[in-house]
């Protein structure tokens, strides 16, 4: 059995212990079998390139951060154009072919499993895994990634509030997220933050400012607002996305964070900073529920393909493994509920979310 392993999208820690057990299971478990890497996530199957994953290529990689294989975005609305007659979707096929590929193992996040769905019903045998620090993957209770991006957040923002403390000011902390605020709500909540702002709760200006006011008011100056990238004023979740782009762009922001913070400050006096996390949250060593997450989807996927069983994505269900067809969660997200449990627990004990 000839198996492929390819990364897209954005990194995340983890990736690699991923890699690392499929190899040990497949290399355990299935006679005669071969791994290749292909580079670049579907970059490389669009190239057609592929180099060998022996047993020694993986055995030493559970903790290490980023991806072996390399990755990169390649647009799901590209996969179908046409590039000098033929497109993206139809040289990945030929190629998983003329590799002579019996499975195809995807690890990426949503827009990867469109394009995995898409090569599934185009007859190539795919099983995905769900990588991604947003934890926004439709129907599986957790990403690998993820974890590690709470643990690198939480630490953040808990060094950011001696500062805060300290000088007596409101932080503004930009955590990744652009649709989903899974990273920014439980970072948030295990960072203690006063106020959390996701993409899927539109926020008030003046509800914002009204909760720090008041907080002045009783004499706390200090303030810790966990902010997602994708987070909107309400005055902007009404707009099309390109409108909204367009605003943005005209305030010279690419998210509302600094923006936001200047408004705070002039409102409400209080002296307001605010950091951007970024990247740091996508690197380094996978922690240890990653390292057991990883290992386990890894271990499952090779098991599928021993299997026969193709054209679906492992997930987590409760404290098992599972899976899902491809079909059926291609093209759908996992978004936080603003009326689910969790907000309703933040709210109750005091946690803002900057809706009215
Ligand atoms: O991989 C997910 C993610 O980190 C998002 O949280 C973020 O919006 C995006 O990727 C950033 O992408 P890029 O690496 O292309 O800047």
């Amino acid at each position: 059995m000839k198996i492929g392993i390819l990364t897209s999208g954005g990194d995340c820690s983890g990736l690699n212990a991923v890699i690392r057990s499929i190899g040990l299971y497949v290399y355990r478990n299935i006679k005669n079998a071969e791994i290749v890497g292909i580079p670049d996530g579907y970059g490389g199957l669009i190239r057609g390139e592929s180099h060998s994953l022996r047993r020694e290529d993986i055995e030493g990689i559970l903790d290490l951060g980023g991806t072996i294989l390399g990755t990169s975005r390649q647009p799901f609305k590209m996969m179908t154009v046409d590039v000098n007659g033929k497109s993206r979707l139809e040289m990945m096929c030929e190629n998983y072919k003329k590799m002579g590929l019996d499975c195809l193992f995807t690890l990426g996040g949503a827009g990867t499993h469109k394009t995995a769905a898409l090569l599934s019903m185009e007859g190539c045998n795919v099983i995905g895994l769900p990588k991604t620090i947003d934890n926004d993957i439709y129907g599986t209770d957790v990403t690998f990634g993820f974890q590690t991006a709470v643990e690198v957040a939480t630490e953040c923002i808990d060094r950011i509030r001696t500062t805060a403390e300290s000088h007596g000011r409101t932080m503004l902390v930009e955590i990744m997220g652009n649709k989903a605020g899974w990273l920014t709500l439980f970072s948030g909540i295990a960072g203690g933050a006063d106020m959390i702002i996701i993409p899927e709760i539109p926020f008030s200006v003046a509800a914002l400012c009204y909760f720090i006011a008041e907080k002045r008011r009783r004499g706390d100056g200090c303030s810790i607002i966990a902010v997602a990238e994708g987070a909107l004023p309400d005055t902007d979740a009404k707009l099309k996305k390109d409108k909204r782009t367009f605003i943005r762009h005209e305030l010279g922001e690419s998210t509302s964070t600094a923006h936001l913070a200047q408004i705070i400050g002039e409102r409400t006096g209080a002296e307001t900073r605010s950091s951007v996390l970024g990247y740091m949250q996508r690197g380094g060593t996978p922690c240890a529920f990653d390292r057991v997450l990883s290992s386990r989807l890894g271990g499952f996927a090779g098991r599928l393909a021993q299997e026969g069983r193709f054209g679906v994505t492992v997930a987590v269900s409760g404290s098992n493994i599972t899976f899902n067809a491809l079909t059926d969660i291609a093209g759908k997200y996992k978004l936080v509920n603003p009326s689910g449990e969790i907000v309703r627990f933040a709210k109750d004990i005091g946690i803002g979310f900057g809706d009215k």
